[in-house]
């Protein structure tokens, strides 16, 4: 992975988006084009007072899960354990929300907001176990970088 280009480019897009939607569309397009695992790309952010999880942006086909109870499937849990959670194989995991068979493998990374957990990145793959420390690292460079415009 080339991790410095895929960095710069995330700094990039921010800069010249002019609204937070459009920077978080082409962020999630980029990302998805750039890394061949990545076959979906989304934001969720927490729906206003509810204990709940709403769909933001996103590339990739279109899903029903569009707002997700905090504790369900790994989006949920990720929104009360604020922790990475890396899946290589989903079938291995009971608290999973499907979105078709195709999905092998997911990554859901928190993003925080005056250390608060506002939202994810969420990724899903058709590969079992692609994912390494490197996915992690520039996820959460691509959260922080979300936090700053948020
Ligand atoms: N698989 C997720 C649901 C959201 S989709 O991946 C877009 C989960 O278990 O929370």
């Amino acid at each position: 992975m080339e991790t410095d280009f895929l960095k710069k480019n995330i700094i990039t897009i921010i800069e010249k988006a002019t609204s937070v939607e459009t920077s978080l569309q082409s962020i999630c397009d980029f990302l998805k084009k750039e890394i061949s695992y990545y076959d979906w790309v989304g934001f969720y952010f927490k729906n206003g007072n509810k204990k709940e999880l709403k769909l933001a942006q996103f590339a990739g086909e279109p899903t029903e899960h569009t707002i997700i109870p905090f504790g369900k499937g790994i989006c949920g849990q990720v929104a009360i354990s604020n922790e990475n959670f890396v899946v290589q194989d989903v079938n291995e995991q009971d608290n999973y929300i499907s979105c078709g068979w195709k999905i092998k493998s997911e990554i859901v990374i928190p993003i925080f907001k005056n250390d608060k957990n506002i939202g994810q990145i969420d990724i899903d793959s058709h590969t079992i176990n692609p994912f390494s420390k490197c996915d992690e690292e520039l996820l959460e460079f691509v959260c922080k970088q979300v936090s700053k415009i948020i």
